[in-house]
């Protein structure tokens, strides 16, 4: 059994803790959490955008500390699960890999490509495994497109338009600090950066055109340019001030022999599903059954990867710590080119 230690009960630690009752092989022994109400398990000022309320939680047989940097000499804990604020991520990761656990860091990997490197360089050189929750490949529609797309059966990837917009998140206080969160391309459209860098391999140039927000880049579009020529792959993002649609995300997703379309977007009365198709060459309209399901599942698959991972010693292909930074370093790079308004090369 796989014993985990949670570094950060707040939203994403209430998600968490409740996938971890969906997986096998792996349990919650600890936590850590500065707010004593949460750390006597009154979850029940926990909201977030998606998922259930928090709740009243039974800690009575986990172990509690004040500060995450506690719960590293704790013997019971293999892994460190850190739901942490963005800013927090490379120091508690470093020293967790230090402390001899395996680390699972929610996104964004760090703030900056220097502090991602640091962490990578400290998981290998304790010998432990590194995981970036980057759980949009486990969303079933992604999963469905990414499982599709490499088992060949459409052909050759041509190329694919990701979305990801939102209104201004005015609960989330740091959005806009470089310092403690990086605004839209660091917190949002990194989970796109993440899955282009899976899907077509990194870039070699990519120019966007964008609003800044002082010196965050408030909203943009991009293209991304690879060693491929062939390849046309672009993306959107960002935060648009009206407030009626909070959020929405999607794709389309170009194959030789077929194209996957998808995009979910949540308006203030109701949310709203374009749900997935394959639109083939020979012009049917697939539409796949990829299942509803609670808001918990898709880090619940997260998570079992996370386990065969440790179980089979071998680093996990989509949650890899070097390419959650390569997906940083696109971040980045989209900010230069923003900022300068030309070509970055990478
Ligand atoms: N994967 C996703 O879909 C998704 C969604 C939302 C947030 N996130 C990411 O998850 C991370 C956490 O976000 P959140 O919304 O849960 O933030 P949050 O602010 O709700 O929770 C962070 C928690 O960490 C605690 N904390 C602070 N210092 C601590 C310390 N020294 N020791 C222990 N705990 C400490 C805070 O008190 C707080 O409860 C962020 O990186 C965010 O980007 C991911």
């Amino acid at each position: 059994m796989i014993r985990v230690g949670l570094a950060g009960i707040g939203f994403m630690g209430w998600i968490h803790y409740l996938a971890y009752k969906k997986v096998s092989g792996i349990e919650l022994v600890a936590v850590s959490e500065p707010n004593e109400k949460r750390l006597s398990g009154d979850w029940r000022d926990i909201k977030g955008n998606f998922g259930p309320p928090g709740e009243m939680v039974d800690l009575s047989k986990i172990a509690r500390y004040t500060d995450y940097r506690d719960m590293l000499a704790d013997k019971n804990v293999d892994v460190i699960d850190c739901c942490l604020p963005p800013s927090m991520h490379s120091q508690a990761a470093i020293a967790a890999s230090q402390a001899g656990k395996h680390v699972l860091c929610e996104k964004p990997m760090a703030l900056t490509t220097a502090e991602c490197d640091d962490m990578v360089q400290a998981a290998n050189a304790a010998g432990k495994q590194l995981f970036i929750g980057h759980v949009l490949a486990f969303f079933p529609e992604y999963a469905h497109v990414i499982e599709l797309i490499r088992s060949g059966k459409y052909g050759k990837l041509l190329g694919g338009t990701f979305k990801r917009v939102i209104s201004d998140p005015a609960w989330m206080t740091d959005f806009w600090d470089e310092k403690r969160c990086g605004g839209p391309l660091i917190d949002l459209h990194v989970h796109d950066a993440h899955l282009i860098r899976l899907l077509f391999g990194m870039p070699s140039s990519l120019i966007s055109v964008g609003r800044l927000r002082g010196d965050i880049v408030e909203y943009c579009n991009t293209m991304f340019h690879f060693s491929d020529p062939s390849l046309v792959v672009s993306s959107v993002m960002g935060v648009v001030n009206q407030q009626g649609r909070p959020f929405t995300h999607g794709f389309e997703i170009h194959l030789e022999k077929a194209t996957m379309h998808y995009e979910f977007a949540g308006f203030q009365d109701k949310g709203e599903l374009m749900p997935l198709k394959i639109l083939t060459e020979d012009g049917q309209v697939i539409r796949p059954e990829v299942g509803g399901e609670d808001a918990a599942e898709p880090f619940a698959r997260e998570i079992t990867e996370v386990v065969k991972s440790i179980e089979a010693s071998q680093p996990s292909a989509t949650l890899s710590g070097d390419l959650a930074r390569d997906a940083i370093v696109l971040c980045h790079k989209q900010t230069e080119s923003v900022r300068t308004g030309g070509l970055v090369r990478i």
